[in-house]
């Protein structure tokens, strides 16, 4: 890495000053851990809404919900991602929403992208399920520090020691408790916090629609009230002690511990130490680092990049919109930015503040929050937007598609309609799109991490750009980058086909399965056959 340039050394201290107010975070975990539980459960605690049940969305509960699209309500599952601001003290919290469905983790890769910290969140009886260990592979290949939050403490679940082991053992991440829960799970009593020992006793309020009564007690005062759950508490504290999990800064920062805490989202339980974990621990926006290795000072002129693009959010609304987490500078409505791809000027008249299908117009803004511009058109995952001096941030990796299928035009005569919407969903990444003279313009290879990418590829097509596609599969399973060199020897391969990457225009060699890979890398020593980003694992 180099040091920063003249041109960009300028900075502002209030922007600076801004962005150590910032925590930008995700949660990641399973569908039906309890993400838009917990996502209530903070903004009520901080107060951004007035009660539970604006942000869940699910069954009659309606508000700020990430819903937006007909087919994601029919199948309940969130399939598009928005951020969500809240104000908390003197902090400022950017909550991105990722989707839960494994299918759509390419779309969450990108968001981790975009995030300084994640909430890695645990069903206390289930421990670390697979979308949730997806997941965190993601945040160890961008070493994304991880809090932990063991929810559901109020039901039957599993021991704090075993859920600690398995963290530990499974996915090598060192616990560090911030706090240790009294009674077992499903009869939860209340929280001992490990700095200090104090113990906060926890109850119940009706419903769970109100912030849930606490109550300080020192050690005295608790032992008394709990008996022996609360000497089993200190007994497994003083092991805790011995094997020295506690909090360490830099491991943490590195991704190689996570501070835990423990609690239950529904009745908020924890909620509150969740929040203050976040202000304390989580890291503030740093200084971005650009493709050429070149440091920008957070408080340098703005600059921000894409890193999800949606359209048609809204009946309402029919747009395209981009999603841009700022990484450097003041942002104010009605800017105009530099498109650092094209080099064209792009006005930010209508730039919104999104969370689901909420919207409110936003006028400044600063690193670690993220915008919406709206009308973005020209503007592609990844892209770079900036004033003053010239910037342009490394593209954002995609992962390693499994799933292949050639989509036609339905009807021929609405080929401009097919081709337009095929562009498009390139461009927001919905799926990746591969072309070969073989092929040929009219018959491209659409390319997907999990195969419900291609039904959201159809649904759009249909809906939004009214031409249907058919979609043939074909019999691939794998995708290996080559270069120009070997081209011509990868075109001859059985088993094989060479197609380039309309994104990127990288040439990507698709294989039927590993065994014919084998056979292909033993018979092609000399072929360069690299291996893309699999499952978030670089
Ligand atoms: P998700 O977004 O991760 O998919 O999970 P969601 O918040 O929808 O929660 C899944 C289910 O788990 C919900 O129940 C929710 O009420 C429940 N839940 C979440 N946190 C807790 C908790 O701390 N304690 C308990 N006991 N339950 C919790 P549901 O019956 O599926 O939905 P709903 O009818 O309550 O909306």
């Amino acid at each position: 890495m180099t040091v920063a340039t003249e041109s960009t050394t300028h900075t502002d201290p209030d922007v600076a000053a801004e962005a150590a107010r910032r925590r930008t975070f995700a949660v990641i975990s399973h569908p039906d851990a309890g993400k838009s539980t917990l996502t209530e459960a903070l903004a009520l605690h901080a107060a951004a809404i007035t009660s539970a049940g604006a942000v869940h969305g699910k069954g009659d509960r309606r508000g700020v919900t990430s819903d937006w699209m007909g087919m994601e309500q029919a199948r309940g599952i969130s399939i598009t991602s928005a951020a969500l601001r809240i104000d908390y003290g003197d902090c400022v919290l950017n909550l991105l929403d990722t989707p839960g469905h494994a299918d759509f983790s390419e779309d969450t890769y990108r968001v981790l992208s975009a995030v300084d910290c994640a909430i890695m969140l645990l069903d206390s009886a289930k421990g670390l399920e697979p979308q949730t260990l997806k997941l965190f592979d993601v945040c160890r290949a961008r070493r994304v520090p991880v809090i932990t939050f063991v929810n559901k403490w109020d039901r039957p679940g599993r021991e704090p020691l075993e859920l600690l082991d398995e963290i530990e053992q499974r996915i090598g991440l060192r616990p560090t408790p911030l706090n240790w829960p009294v009674g077992i799970a499903g009869d939860f009593r209340g929280l001992i916090d490990r700095t200090d020992g104090c113990y906060t006793k926890l109850y119940r309020a009706p419903g769970g629609a109100t912030r849930a009564r606490e109550e300080r007690l020192d050690a005295a005062q608790a032992a008394q009230m709990e008996g022996d759950e609360w000497t089993q508490a200190q007994e497994e504290l003083e092991l805790l002690g011995e094997i020295g999990a506690d909090y360490d800064e830099p491991s943490f920062r590195a991704g190689e511990s996570s501070p835990v805490l423990f609690g239950a989202a529904l009745p908020n339980f924890g909620v509150s130490q969740l929040l203050q974990a976040l202000v304390e621990l989580a890291p503030a926006p740093a200084d971005p680092v650009d493709a050429q290795g070149q440091v920008r000072p957070v408080g340098a002129p703005f600059a921000g990049q894409v890193f999800k693009m949606q359209a048609n959010m809204d009946k309402n609304h029919r747009d395209r919109m981009a999603f841009v987490r700022i990484a450097s500078g003041h942002f104010e409505r009605g800017m105009v930015l530099t498109h650092a791809r094209t080099g064209r000027p792009f006005a930010t008249k209508y730039s919104q503040a999104v969370f689901g299908s909420e919207r409110s117009t936003i006028d400044t803004a600063y690193p670690g929050d993220v915008i919406a511009l709206v009308n973005a058109n020209a503007l592609s995952v990844g892209d770079t937007l900036y004033t003053g001096p010239t910037v342009q941030f490394a593209a954002i990796p995609s992962f390693a598609p499994e799933h292949f299928a050639v989509a036609r035009a339905r009807d021929a005569s609405r080929y401009k309609q097919f081709q337009r919407g095929i562009a498009q969903l390139d461009a927001e990444g919905v799926v990746q799109v591969l072309t070969s003279d073989v092929r040929g313009e009219q018959a491209p290879v659409l390319a997907a991490v999990g195969p419900l990418q291609f039904d959201v590829v159809k649904h759009r097509m249909a809906e939004e750009f009214h031409a249907p596609v058919e979609l043939s599969h074909l019999d691939y399973t794998l995708a290996r980058r080559t270069d120009a060199a070997s081209a011509p020897t990868a075109h001859g391969l059985s088993g094989a086909e060479v197609l380039t990457r309309r994104a990127d225009n990288e040439l990507l060699v698709l294989i039927h399965n590993k065994y014919r890979l084998r056979v292909i890398e033993r018979d092609n020593p000399d072929l360069a056959l690299e291996p893309l980003l699999a499952g978030g694992v670089a």
